[in-house]
């Protein structure tokens, strides 16, 4: 397919490397930022613009990847009639794009992306059409880059999807970034937990995670909890994410 990427962010970066892989041209990336862009253009032989006003309207396929809250400000006098055009983002309705064209949906990819990450990351997409033609253009879109992980899903399974990544990946990223400010303060490396993480997180893969809890709350060692939360007197949030935490593993 022939597709315009509008965005230089995480997004756009590797929706854009993954459709080179796959064959797909990119006929052009539109972003405000344009060193962003012009560096991606030149990472796929392409061309790069700066301004809407200079979108390429020969593409079939319109991926936009900005921030949330500002795909209704880019969309405002876009129109493609005839042209399949979709957003990435998780929790905003299709709906927003219904005066660019006939042909819109959502193309969503479940996954965290960086674009300084030097590999492809698998990514289970979730899709939504306005049409039977937009939802087979990015069903065939998104098998094309992910064979195996592509699913429909309207705007209010999308978002409940969302909920539950936020959950798996941010809140337990920001868990990790907390320990990792733990360790540092208290003269350990915390690369010296990273088998336990990827342990833990390979797992998942054969066994439900409420199946594999070990440590002092699901075991209710209160002595050693209590040990922990009085050396932790000096780190009040975690000291209270601790407390939380614990309850919550006991079921109260
Ligand atoms: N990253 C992820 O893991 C992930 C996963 C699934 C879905 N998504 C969704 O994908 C979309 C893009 O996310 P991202 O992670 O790629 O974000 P990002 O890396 O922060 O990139 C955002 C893009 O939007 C542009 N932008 C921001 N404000 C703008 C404005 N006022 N006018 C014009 N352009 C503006 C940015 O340009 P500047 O560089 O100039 O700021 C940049 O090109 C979001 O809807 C997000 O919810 C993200």
């Amino acid at each position: 397919m022939e597709i315009v990427i509008i965005g230089s962010g995480n997004v756009a970066a590797i929706l854009g490397r993954k459709f080179k892989a796959a064959g797909h041209t990119i006929l052009q990336v539109v972003s405000r930022n344009a060193s962003a862009a012009s560096a991606l253009a030149y990472e796929w032989n392409t061309e790069s613009a700066n301004y809407m006003s200079l979108l390429n309207h020969r593409a079939d396929v319109y991926i936009i990847a900005v921030s949330d809250n500002v795909i209704h400000e880019i969309i405002q006098s876009l129109r493609l009639p005839g042209k399949v055009v979709a957003h990435t983002a998780g929790s905003v309705n299709k709906d927003i794009l219904k005066k660019v064209t006939a042909h819109y949906g959502v193309f969503y990819p479940l996954q965290s992306l960086r674009k300084e990450t030097d590999h492809l990351p698998e990514i289970p997409f979730f899709y939504e059409g306005s049409d039977d033609k937009t939802s087979k253009t990015l069903e065939s879109l998104a098998l094309s880059v992910s064979p195996g992980f592509v699913a429909k899903a309207d705007s209010e399974e999308r978002t409940r999807l969302h909920i539950a990544a936020v959950i798996v990946n941010n809140f337990v990223n920001h868990l990790y970034a907390l320990a990792e400010d733990y360790c540092k303060k208290e003269g350990l490396d915390f690369h010296q937990l990273i088998p336990l993480i990827e342990e833990t997180a390979l797992r998942l893969k054969t066994t439900s995670p409420s199946q594999t809890m070990t440590g002092p709350a699901i075991r209710n060692d209160e002595e050693t909890i209590q040990k922990h939360l009085a050396l932790l007197k000096n780190y009040p949030k975690l000291q209270e994410l601790y407390k939380l935490m614990t309850e919550s593993i006991r079921g109260n």
